[in-house]
């Protein structure tokens, strides 16, 4: 998501411009962000976190084979392993001549989750899930994170690792007030504006174009994965099919930590974090979308709460979502 995070801020920054800001904290999605933290909902957003982490180090890799600057980045960057991999076994089918034999290195196709890393314990020939000893330095303000805790934090990677220190009773650990950590939203914390009643009226329309922009643009950059591109071809040709597509779209993509059909609030994560910095009546329009407070959200409400009419949605996630599960099939090695 964060890959066209930057289109999308110019997007919303010339919607933005066109609309009158007001001021008041707004406080109510940040009470549902805010509740107590259980193992599970823990483990649900360091899913929902570890696939923005692994977008993110995509990025971060094209980037460093540009400038070769980010060593650190590369080291932790499981889909690096998978690329060095997949260059020697192919050098394996090609019989690569004089080459010594090599041990097989246990981290091979191993992934850790968001914060750690896999080392190999020689003692043992094992590979182990460690946290990650040292983030990159980030420069760009961007890049830096409010926290839960309204601290500003110099990257996703401290959030992740410090939970980490956290979690495995290491002494580099802050103290317990961090160790239920997580991302609010991206960039520097600040107080929120707020959304006014006419704003958040004239919101749904918005997001409903944002959403099929952002559909649009993925697919035309080939980013948008393959099951989505039937319901992308139908909106960009069917005037009526646009707003629907695009809202089931981004409705499956979201319910994907896991399937259930249901989209709960830690997998608004990829919507909210974003955009919360940007866009002041995301979090009450998030709330609009729960009307039942269950802090789950239905396609159905999904689409009332974009003004979509309710016939108009048929749950198509069903064939969608079986064909990226394999993405879970990495082997997660336990800390
Ligand atoms: C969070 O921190 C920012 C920047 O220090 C501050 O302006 C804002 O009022 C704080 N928000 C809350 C809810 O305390
Ligand atoms: C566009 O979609 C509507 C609603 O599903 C459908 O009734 C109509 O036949 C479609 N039009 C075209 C040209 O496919």
């Amino acid at each position: 998501m964060m890959r066209f995070a930057g289109k999308l801020l110019v997007l919303l920054v010339v919607v933005l411009v066109c609309s009158s800001p007001l001021v008041r904290a707004n406080q109510q999605l940040d009470d549902l962000f805010d509740e107590e933290f259980d193992d599970d909902d823990e483990e649900l957003l360091r899913r929902v976190e570890q696939k923005h982490v692994d977008q993110e180090l995509e990025r971060e890799q094209q980037l460093a084979h540009a400038q070769s600057a980010y060593n650190m980045a590369a080291e932790y960057d499981p889909y690096n392993q998978q690329q060095e991999q997949e260059q020697e076994e192919q050098e394996e089918e090609q019989g690569a001549p004089n080459r010594a034999p090599r041990l097989t290195d246990p981290c091979r196709g191993v992934r850790c989750g968001a914060g750690r890393i896999c080392s190999v314990n020689h003692d043992e020939n094992k590979a182990e899930c460690i946290c990650i000893p040292e983030c990159p330095i980030e420069h760009d303000p961007r890049r830096k994170v409010c926290t839960n805790l309204n601290e500003t934090w110099d990257s996703a990677c401290e959030v992740h690792r410090q939970r980490c220190l956290c979690n495995t009773n290491d002494p580099l650990c802050r103290g317990e007030s961090v160790r239920h950590v997580h991302i609010d939203y991206y960039g520097y914390c600040r107080q929120m504006v707020e959304c006014s009643e006419s704003d958040l009226a004239d919101f749904p329309r918005r997001m409903r174009d944002w959403l099929f922009n952002v559909m649009h643009d993925l697919a035309s950059r080939n980013e948008l994965p393959e099951p989505y591109l039937e319901l992308e071809h139908e909106a960009e040709t069917n005037m009526t099919k646009r707003w629907t597509n695009a809202a089931i779209w981004k409705w499956c993509d979201l319910d994907g930590h896991p399937h259930d059909n249901t989209v709960s609030r830690h997998e608004l994560f990829p919507i909210r974090a974003p955009l919360m910095a940007l866009e002041h009546c995301i979090s009450p329009f998030l709330e609009s979308c729960d009307p039942n407070g269950d802090h789950r959200i239905s396609l159905q409400e999904w689409g009332k709460c974009l003004g979509l009419e309710e016939d108009d949605l048929t749950a198509r996630c069903a064939e969608i979502t079986k064909t990226d599960e394999s993405e879970r099939n990495d082997i997660e090695a336990a800390v």
